[in-house]
């Protein structure tokens, strides 16, 4: 789903002259004044003793710098075969660099590269460069380095991440072709979103709002280990004595906050509604907006209210090619905690290292494993013979991992021999 600009957007596309040095102070103000039309407001949190330009001066350091050239080569000249993905920003491919001061040792990167040269890419650029450049943790995504290039053919933007086998959140949620994810997997890849946006809120010296927390930006590694990626739009939290930022309303349809989008500020909590909408994706299999959907089951968020916790119909809103294989207990506890994250008044809603406490717990009464089955679904049920929850659990979750390592197998090993015949050819003709 892509990001929408839909009220306030203020930006001139206009073209730079010249490439931004990310040391270049003038350049970091730049981006600081004219930072998403809003003057920063705010901050609930503390003051941030420093800011981000001060604190990407001094931890982003490791970042590489490439050149057009070297991107252009790691990824066989932009080949069509090796795109993997595409999003608002432009088109993502694989592509493979040597290690720095390695002895011919590669790595596997993902290159993503702004389509459109407008002010706005430019300032996701920017702010992805910064916030990654300062931020790290297992739940975030790695950038290992950028290209910003002003040349006769115009402006190059481009970031490189470290490689994320997996694909995304969103394609193991609903991309039928794949096959359903397992409850605790599920409960896993959450709590790991979960910590990563802990992080970004509460442990570092300056806060930062995430500002586009949905399924297609959680990636998933070799292990299935969530981490977030995408921080075009993430923001500094408000200043001291503030409660928010003012910003024009960026994010994406069906995720975002609905106070932020009818006044534009920003705050922490506004990821925290995000959170609630991609934990009722987990549950139901379904996404946030689904317009071929009957009307009443096009919102998530309306459809989900009708089968309200306590109600014996709730396990009505579970992903139905879950099974029964769930602890009924744990989903139960995950909607009311989704319902918390939804309160309308931002006030009510948890912090993220709440919602951790709260998934962790979920994850221990699952694996406990004394499933409470539901009346409603237990009708349902008796037309599979499944077992019941955890011992089913693991030898579905085995095969599927081994389906997956298998095909992950034939993949890499097709796309290697595909990247690799294809950078010789390359070499040869260059
Ligand atoms: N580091 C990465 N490793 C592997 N695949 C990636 C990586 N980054 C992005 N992708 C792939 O590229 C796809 C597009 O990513 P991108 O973030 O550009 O768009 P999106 O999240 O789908 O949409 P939006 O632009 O609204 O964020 C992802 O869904 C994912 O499949
Ligand atoms: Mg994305």
């Amino acid at each position: 789903m892509k990001c929408f600009y839909p009220i306030k957007f203020s930006y001139k596309c206009r073209k730079l002259r010249s490439a931004p040095n990310l040391n270049n102070k003038s350049n970091l103000s730049n981006f600081h004044n004219s930072n998403t039309s809003g003057t920063v407001k705010s901050s609930a949190s503390g003051a941030s003793p420093r800011s981000i330009r001060e604190l990407y001066e001094e931890k982003a350091q490791h970042l590489r710098v490439f050149s057009f050239a070297e991107l252009r080569n790691a990824t066989n000249g932009f080949n069509k075969l090796l795109k993997i993905g595409e999003g608002g920003f432009g088109s993502v491919y694989k592509g493979s660099v040597m290690t720095l001061g390695g002895q011919g040792d590669r790595i596997v990167i993902a290159v993503k590269k702004l389509n459109n040269s407008g002010w706005q890419g430019h300032k996701q650029w920017l702010a992805e460069v910064q916030f990654l450049g300062i931020v790290e943790h297992p739940n975030l995504v790695k950038l290992i380095g950028y290209c910003g290039v002003d040349g006769e053919r115009g402006i190059q933007r481009l970031l490189v991440y470290e490689y994320m086998p997996n694909r995304s959140l969103e394609d193991h949620l609903f991309n039928r072709v794949l096959p359903p994810l397992p409850w605790n997997t599920r409960l896993r890849i959450i709590l790991g979103a979960a910590q990563g946006l802990a992080y970004l809120h509460e442990e570092l010296e300056v806060q930062v709002i995430y500002r586009d927390f949905k399924s297609s930006n959680v990636l998933l590694d070799e292990d299935f280990k969530p981490k977030l990626s995408d921080f075009g739009l993430a923001r500094e939290g408000p200043t001291e004595g503030q409660t928010h930022v003012s910003t024009a309303v960026v994010g994406t349809k069906g995720y975002a906050a609905p106070e932020y989008l009818e006044t534009g500020h920003l705050t922490a909590e506004s990821d925290v509604w995000s959170f609630g909408i991609v934990l009722y994706e987990i549950l139901t299999g379904r996404r946030s907006l689904e317009i071929n959907r009957p009307r009443t089951e096009q919102k998530l968020l309306d459809w989900v209210k009708r089968f309200p916790v306590e109600n014996k119909r709730f396990s009505m809103i579970m992903d139905p090619r879950l099974g029964n294989r769930y602890s009924f207990t744990a989903a139960q506890n995950m909607a009311k905690l989704a319902d918390k994250c939804l309160s309308k008044n931002r006030r009510e809603r948890p912090k993220m290292s709440e919602v951790v406490e709260s998934l962790k717990q979920a994850i221990q009464v699952s694996e406990e494993g004394s499933p409470s089955k539901s009346p409603a679904r237990e009708q349902i049920d008796t037309i599979s013979n499944e077992e019941p929850d955890q011992v089913h659990v693991s030898k579905s979750a085995e095969r599927r991992m081994t389906h997956l390592a298998k095909l992950r197998e034939n993949a890499s090993a097709i796309g290697k021999r595909r990247f690799f015949m294809m950078q010789r050819a390359q070499e040869t003709n260059s």
